[in-house]
């Protein structure tokens, strides 16, 4: 059983290394891609408070791909360059989108999310995925929320 206690008053930095390294062991000795995405996501989840959607897309070929994930049922497929997780994707650069009806292109896939974040994950150079979490909240995320997000993207990197 696993049992992490996530402390949602803790200041952003500190939430954010604890949900690495729970990260970190809960993907410690599995190789499977999928299970570590789907704890990961779940992790995400259980960490981070004021969350609609939390999960993975994939880089299947030229395009982005649903993959294990916390939240509503999704759109499946993104091309590279579409929505905040195809410019994350294409670019290979973090996206804070405090409010997603204000980015040209956004993919509404739950009517509640108002703010986005979402950050490639990097192998060899390559974006093999993107971690996507959106919020009910206008301008939930900031540089904090983006670096701390960016700890578990690098978790990901060698789990996915
Ligand atoms: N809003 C995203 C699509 C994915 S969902 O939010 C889960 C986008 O514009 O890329």
């Amino acid at each position: 059983m696993y049992d992490f206690a996530a402390d949602a008053d803790l200041p952003k930095p500190e939430l954010y290394s604890a949900l690495a390294r729970a990260a970190d062991a809960l993907v410690q000795g599995e190789p499977d891609p999928i299970a570590n995405m789907a704890n990961l996501a779940a992790v995400i989840w259980q960490f981070v408070p004021d969350l609609n959607w939390a999960g993975f897309y994939r880089t299947v070929e030229d395009e982005l791909v649903l993959g294990p994930f916390m939240g509503k049922p999704a759109c499946i497929r993104i091309p590279f360059g579409r929505g905040v997780c195809g410019t994350a994707a294409a670019l290979g650069t973090t996206q804070v989108v405090p409010d997603v009806h204000a980015f040209p292109g956004h993919i509404a896939c739950d009517a509640d999310s108002r703010s986005e974040l979402v950050v490639p994950v990097l192998r060899d150079g390559k974006v093999i995925a993107v971690i996507d979490l959106d919020s009910p909240t206008p301008g939930r995320f900031d540089d904090e929320d983006a670096a701390g997000l960016q700890l578990l993207a690098q978790v990901a990197s060698l789990a996915i």
